[in-house]
């Protein structure tokens, strides 16, 4: 087993099984235009051998907006400037994915500059304040912005995109219990409550052609008394197998499922606390045969190694990568000591602050 062999993803061939999951790097500008240091950071990465990059969670219309410098891409106008980023990406032979996300009852009503629309109106430890609930017409406009997005991803030499269904975003809202309490067709059974995700998926594709890899971030479990879980989850990929998704990438939590659940866990180290959501990808690696990716506390190369000996396709890694952006070249050239990162999260505030992520623990 290793970590440097070529793969695909349908048509997209890959260097390697390394994966940067994504990661909001801050850095946009009030229009949601990446700036030229932030994809100097998706240079870094690429030239440090990741074999696919996924962006940062990019929003198709600004009522889905969230966090400061989150980018959005949402006319024909702004596929020049991320033609920029993606050149940057394949000028090292790196391949990049766009995430795209709607981040519904949790976006911020100060960024969406209206109140969060969620698929129901109702009081959630992971919202500001009650959402409102989407009305028919609300979700075909949003099913309309995703696939367009991706269809200006396609224009502008994305070789992907990934749809974000997990951290208690829009989709994980549609499929999570606690938070959709709808009576029609997109609430209830499993079936109704993924029904939005795979009418997105379905546009998508039409939009941005069927050669056009979609990929999907999909909670293995919420993490939450009452949320998504396990047995739904695995129910979930196989809908999305059926339904055409070219790779899942497991994770689990939402911001209400607390530190020992969380999707961005802190404490991880080396050691300590890895690979914390591969029991899930496991059970779902039993039931799909589409390529699979594991996120979650990766820091030793060891780790990864047993990953892709439970069947997984590729390892994504996030804070590691902030820490040492070329830590993927430096195990292929046989110094596989592990990351350092310790998983403090230091990395978000001055993405917050000064408008760019970095590690805090570094000099
Ligand atoms: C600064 C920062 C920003 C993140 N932004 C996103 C994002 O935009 N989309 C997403 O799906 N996950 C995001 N994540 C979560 C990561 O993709 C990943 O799932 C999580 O950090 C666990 O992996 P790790 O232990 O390798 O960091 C972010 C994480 C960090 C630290």
């Amino acid at each position: 087993m290793t970590l440097f062999q070529k793969s695909n993803i349908k048509s997209l061939v890959l260097k390697n099984k390394a994966v940067r999951s994504a990661t909001w790097e801050g850095g946009a500008d009030a229009d949601g235009i990446p700036s030229d240091k932030q994809i100097n950071l998706y240079k870094e990465l690429a030239e440090g051998e990741t074999g696919l990059i996924i962006t940062g969670y990019i929003v198709p219309c600004t009522d889905g907006r969230q966090t400061p410098g989150q980018m959005m891409l949402k006319d024909e106008a702004a596929v020049e400037v991320y033609r920029k980023l993606t050149d940057a990406v394949h000028a090292s032979g790196a391949k990049i994915a766009g995430q795209l996300v709607h981040c519904g009852g949790q976006s911020s009503e100060r960024m969406a500059g209206r109140k969060p629309l969620a698929p129901s109106a109702v009081e959630a430890p992971q919202y500001s304040a009650v959402p409102e609930e989407l009305s028919t017409e609300e979700i075909i406009r949003i099913k309309s912005a995703f696939a367009e997005t991706a269809r200006f991803c396609k224009e502008a030499g994305f070789d992907a995109v990934q749809l974000h269904a997990a951290h208690g975003y829009l989709m994980n809202q549609f499929l999570s219990p606690a938070l959709n309490k709808r009576t029609d067709q997109y609430g209830g059974t499993l079936e109704n409550r993924a029904r939005f995700m795979l009418e997105v998926l379905a546009e998508v594709k039409i939009s941005a052609g069927a050669d056009f890899p979609v990929m999907v971030k999909l909670n293995g479990s919420d993490n939450l008394e009452g949320g998504l879980d396990i047995e739904d989850a695995v129910q979930a990929a196989v809908l999305l197998e059926k339904a055409g998704a070219d790779a899942i990438e497991i994770s689990a939590g939402t911001p209400a499922s607390g530190k020992d659940g969380a999707p961005v866990r802190t404490g991880v180290k080396a050691g300590a606390g890895e690979a914390y959501n591969l029991e899930y990808a496991k059970r779902i690696r039993a039931a799909v045969s589409l390529p699979l990716m594991t996120v979650g506390g990766y820091r030793s190369y060891g780790e990864c190694l047993r990953a892709l000996e439970a069947g997984m396709d590729f390892v994504s890694l996030s804070r590691p990568l902030i820490k040492e952006p070329s830590i993927i070249k430096r195990w292929e050239s046989g110094n596989t000591a592990p990351s350092d990162c310790i998983s403090c999260n230091g990395c978000f505030k001055p993405g917050l602050k000064d408008g760019l992520i970095r590690c805090v623990i570094n000099k």
